[in-house]
């Protein structure tokens, strides 16, 4: 079961309205895309690039039929599956990976149960036990530093090269405990910290798999082409690499783009008991309004 996150602020700020159209660019458990089609008489287009959440976007078809699509696609390409006409009145983006996808055991993205090293979303391309057993000790380094800010980097592309040489590092757990052994051999295990030390590297190896934050990026970069003047947008991050990327491309976009909140908006503790899960959410919503654009342009002539 995955529960939504933020999910009164992200309807708020959406606020859909009969007969507009929406993308929810992370169908995931079709959690959000719900609360959208319940909260008025709109259109919801959803992407994900797991085939289980077409699977789950089935059953949301059946209940809401026209009113419901599903694209099974990267949200890397949403300039070119959507014509001119096509455009969005809102637009949502959850990033990272979703409680379907953490909770079964075989699409190897957790630790918590032993199970092979996958990690692809798309279950295609290289998979995390391709990278863990094929890339040199220095690429691995750098994946871990990079994507997981990991400080024991080397060490841990170092224990791995030894381990994989007696035999393949095959499951979720053999690469968890070759972390926490690093760790544990030089004293950084932290006694009351409630996040396993393994979360870094799961982290890190998941990004680079699934190109994480490229997809990221090219979207951002593509996304006002889909866009209706007074659209809104919503973009949850789950840690500071996603949230710098939207950062900074709100400021490329600051013409315009309007920030609808002063500050980033994040889970209250109450919301964080009720699911853990949320607690590293950070929220930013953007009105889309070229009017702003036009200004500047003029402003920059003189007029
Ligand atoms: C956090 S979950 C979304 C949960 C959803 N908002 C809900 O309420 O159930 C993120 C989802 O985005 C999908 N996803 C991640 N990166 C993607 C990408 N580049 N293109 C398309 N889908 C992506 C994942 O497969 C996952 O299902």
């Amino acid at each position: 079961m995955h529960i939504p996150v933020l999910l009164k602020e992200v309807i708020d700020i959406l606020a859909p309205k009969s007969g507009e159209r929406v993308l929810d660019c992370t169908f995931g458990g079709g959690g959000h895309t719900s609360a959208i089609l319940n909260a008025s008489d709109c259109y919801v287009c959803a992407i994900d690039r797991d085939p289980e959440a077409r699977d789950r976007a089935l059953q949301l078809k059946n209940t809401y039929n026209e009113r419901f699509d599903f694209v099974l696609a990267q949200f890397s390409e949403i300039s070119v599956l959507f014509s001119d006409k096509q455009k969005f009145d809102a637009v949502l983006f959850d990033f990272g990976v979703s409680s379907f996808q953490l909770d079964k055991a075989e699409r190897g993205f957790s630790f918590l149960n032993d199970a092979p090293l996958d990690m692809r979303m798309s279950k295609n391309g290289i998979s995390a036990y391709d990278v863990v057993n094929t890339f040199s000790e220095e690429d691995l380094a750098d994946i871990l530093w990079t994507y997981g800010d990991e400080i024991l980097s080397r060490k841990i592309a170092s224990a791995i090269v030894d381990a994989r040489k007696l035999h393949p590092i095959g499951t979720t757990l053999q690469l968890a405990n070759i972390v926490r052994e690093t760790a544990r051999f030089k004293h950084v295990t932290k006694k009351h910290s409630k996040i396993d030390i393994a979360t870094k590297t799961f982290q890190a190896i998941r990004i680079f798999v699934n190109d994480e934050l490229r997809e990221i990026s090219t979207a951002l970069e593509n996304l006002p082409e889909i866009l209706n003047d007074g659209a809104r947008m919503v973009l949850i991050s789950f840690h500071a690499l996603e949230d710098r990327i939207v950062k900074n491309w709100a400021k490329s976009q600051r013409n315009t783009l309007l920030p609808i909140n002063d500050f980033v908006v994040r889970p209250t503790s109450k919301e964080i008991s009720a699911n853990p899960r949320s607690r590293s959410a950070i929220l930013r919503g953007f009105l889309y309004n070229t009017a702003g654009d036009r200004r500047k342009k003029s402003e920059d002539k003189g007029e």
